[in-house]
């Protein structure tokens, strides 16, 4: 569950050869500690697998939302990925992370006419058309990049249903006959679906690419990102050479094999990477019997917790060891559903300890706020040993930066 270029020595945690106490001591508390050495392999690791699985053509994009931060974005344009950008904003990130136009996808259910225009002056390589509409208004705009359309193929996932978009009433892109219409009156590069998020089986996938099938016969094929991620041990989901291996064996046994592919996970190239650092606050004993520990940080840094339920661990990174009583890790928010981590056992924690949480490299400084007056903390790449501040930590005075 931690990055892969950690390790626990004498009980301490160590990323990127930095030693995480040291990192909370010089960087303070809350910080996103990413280790660089995971964010690299996770994109070899995929695009080895494509092209291992399909000799066809085919490509591995980022979904940008996942983590969308120039550094990271920066890595993953070295590394030869491509780039999903879901607005105006994460296109503009993208571009200055370097990504080369014609390697960006631009996507969106609700893009605007300047988002469109921005997308066009750019050179944006691909457009996901979301409805028929969309395909009007860039025809009156001029443009040329490859188009492909979003399609619903009407599938159902085992994930929390707000991330959920495969699905009949899903508010993402079209019906297959829709599809099927447009393509009759729109050059259509091909298709694009992607039903959801943190899917722990292939099964769903399978079944939505045999959707794709029957729209029509197209060049390309997006089939989206959506891998699932172990938070906590024991969470079992597919390997991502496996998940690659899946997708490709489904996708030629339902489209045929020259197809052009493409690949867009998000969460899966940054979750593992990522960890946040937390100082305790307070630890108190709750009415239930157990021991409420308090940090820093809470539900403006990692939101998955109260939006999806989702599940973490804690640890304290200088007594890595574990054992200790059942603990309840909760925020400084002023909201009782503040709770980060519910039943980790913590060795004895104290007041001033680093508390750490794995797997927080996904959607946690993407969908970060300053709820409450906190300020956004910042993302520090370790790696050989060196720690650098690639986003600052925000201030008291960014704060009100934006009043006028
Ligand atoms: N492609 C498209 C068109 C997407 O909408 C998404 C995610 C992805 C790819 C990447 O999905 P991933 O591989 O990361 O699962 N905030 C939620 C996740 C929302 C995902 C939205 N779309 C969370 O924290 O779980």
């Amino acid at each position: 569950m931690y990055p892969e270029d950690s390790s626990v020595e004498g009980g301490v945690l160590t990323i990127g050869g930095c030693d995480s106490r040291a990192l909370a001591r010089e960087f303070g508390t809350p910080a996103y500690v990413v280790a660089e050495a995971d964010l690299r392999a996770r994109a070899r690791g995929f695009i080895r697998a494509l092209a291992e699985r399909h000799g066809g053509p085919g490509e591995v994009v980022f979904a940008s939302k996942a983590f969308p931060c120039t550094a990271v974005l920066r890595v993953f344009a070295e590394e030869g990925l491509g780039c999903d950008v879901a607005s105006g904003g994460e296109l503009h990130l993208a571009l200055r992370a370097g990504f080369t136009p014609e390697r960006l996808y631009l996507h969106g259910n609700a893009k605007s006419e300047a988002e469109l225009a921005m997308a066009l002056e750019a050179g944006v390589g691909t457009i996901v058309l979301d409805n028929e509409g969309e395909a009007d208004r860039l025809a009156a705009l001029d443009g040329g990049p490859r188009l492909l359309a979003r399609v619903v193929p009407g599938v159902d996932a085992d994930t929390h249903e707000h991330i959920l978009t495969g699905q009949a009433g899903s508010k993402f892109g079209m019906a297959p006959d829709v599809a099927r219409a447009l393509a009759a009156r729109v050059d259509l590069a091909g298709l694009h679906m992607h039903i959801g998020s943190q899917l722990r089986s292939l099964d769903p996938y399978r079944r939505a690419i045999a959707a794709l099938a029957a729209v029509g016969d197209f060049e390309v094929y997006d089939l989206g990102g959506g891998l699932g991620v172990p938070y906590v041990d024991g969470d079992d989901v597919v390997a991502a050479d496996d998940w690659v291996a899946g997708m490709v064996a489904a996708a030629h046994a339902e489209l045929g094999e020259g197809k052009s592919l493409v690949l867009e996970p998000g969460r899966a190239l940054v979750a593992t990477a990522g960890v946040t650092l937390y100082t305790v606050e307070s630890v108190k004993p709750g009415l239930a019997g157990e021991t409420i520990v308090a940090v820093d940080g809470g539900m403006s840094d990692n939101l998955r917790p109260m939006l999806y339920g989702a599940a973490y661990s804690a640890a304290l990174a200088g007594r890595m060891d574990g054992g200790g009583s059942v603990s309840t890790v909760v925020g400084k928010h002023c909201e009782s559903g503040d709770v980060l981590v519910r039943d980790v056992a913590l060795p004895d924690p104290r007041p001033g300890d680093v508390l750490v949480t794995p797997v927080t490299g996904a959607y946690g400084h993407a969908m970060a706020s300053n709820y409450n007056g906190v300020p956004r903390p910042p993302v520090i790449f370790c790696s050989g040993g060196d720690a650098r501040v690639v986003v600052r930590r925000e201030t008291y005075e960014d704060l009100h930066g934006r009043d006028v």
